[in-house]
């Protein structure tokens, strides 16, 4: 829709992110919803992230994936034919091993990322198609994080054989526990018996390991978070001063989380002409951007028998970092 956002402008908004700005600055403390870091530039930025050399994550994720995929391929297909599904695909990137394993035991795969932005899925169809022979890829564009049934669909397309949901990248830890526990639920609503599903989580370390994680030396991580604002900016009309909300990334132990947030560094006032809403912080006040919970080892084995999956095996890194675990359908 278009709001007259003064007698000279008309500014086009997207009422969506409307309405989530509007409800998470009117909150105490104040928030904003994580989903608004991925537009084209915040989208750039987290694939920076993923190289940092702090970010030890996809890099120790994508070293079990490529010792394991083999075995990993096998134990899902269980003597049949197996394809492909993941949730929240983006560019798709490690999940290339596993292609190449199916492509390698069985000649051909289907494969079906899911994820919310089609521009990424499109990127990745064409990627794949032209660098892995054998892949059929079958893109959903989908929000899986929302729970109202029809939405959430694994549909088989009169296909053979067995499926495995991947769902990698520690992306389960940016829900709140009993979110997490919906969501896998839902997956297992989606399978059928014997199908699998393999979830890949970051585990509890040391917490100068997690700080460094999230608040980089070259500042890619403070850039991300604080891009929200430049966002806000540009799509909410608004003034955010940008370079005085500070990147602040905290281990919260008690709740076995790193906290995102950005923190005013003066007592400030910030207009948001398209919202026709005026908001003030006090000096250190913070907006809480984004949490990422840690898993203890267990911990996601006992989440996914309790939705419906048996567990079949886990991986990890050698120093206990990263764990990628496999359950099958009961
Ligand atoms: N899923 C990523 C994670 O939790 C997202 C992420 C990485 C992130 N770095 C961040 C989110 C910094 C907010 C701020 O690891």
């Amino acid at each position: 829709m278009s709001v007259a956002a003064s007698p000279a402008t008309i500014v086009s908004i997207d009422e969506c992110v409307a309405e989530a700005v509007r409800e998470g600055l009117a909150s105490r403390p104040k928030r904003l919803p994580a989903w608004l870091f991925y537009d084209a530039a915040g989208s750039r930025l987290f694939d920076e992230i993923t190289e940092l050399p702090e970010y030890y994550l996809t890099r120790t994720e994508r070293g079990i994936l490529a010792s394991r995929a083999k075995e990993i391929v096998s134990l899902a297909a269980d003597g049949a034919r197996l394809s492909i599904a993941e949730l929240g695909a983006g560019s798709a990137e490690k999940t290339r091993l596993l292609l190449k394993a199916a492509v390698e035991r069985q000649g051909t795969v289907v494969y079906e990322p899911v994820d919310v932005s089609a521009s990424a899925l499109d990127g990745a169809r064409k990627r794949i198609q032209r660098e892995i022979p054998g892949v059929t890829v079958a893109p959903r564009v989908m929000d899986y994080t929302r729970g109202d049934g029809h939405k959430f669909r694994l549909e088989r397309n009169g296909q053979q054989g067995r499926r495995l949901v991947l769902y990698i990248g520690s992306s389960i830890g940016n829900f709140e526990p009993s979110a997490a526990m919906q969501l896998l639920r839902r997956v297992r609503t989606g399978l059928t018996t014997g199908d699998s599903f393999l979830l890949g989580v970051d585990l509890v370390k040391d917490k100068a390991t997690l700080q460094n994680a999230y608040d980089d030396a070259a500042g890619v991580t403070a850039a991300f978070n604080r891009n929200l604002l430049v966002r806000l900016n540009s799509e909410l009309d608004a003034d955010f001063d940008i370079e005085t909300f500070l990147h602040c990334a905290v281990w919260n132990s008690k709740k076995s989380r790193m906290e995102m947030h950005l923190a005013s560094q003066s007592a400030q006032r910030v207009r948001l002409e398209a919202l026709n809403l005026t908001v003030d912080f006090a000096r250190g006040e913070t907006i809480h951007t984004e949490n990422s919970y840690k898993y203890r080892p267990g911990q996601a084995e006992e989440m996914m028998a309790e939705a419906g999956f048996a567990p079949a095996a886990t991986w990890t890194d050698e120093r206990g970092w990263f764990a990628v675990c496999l359950g099958r359908a009961r």
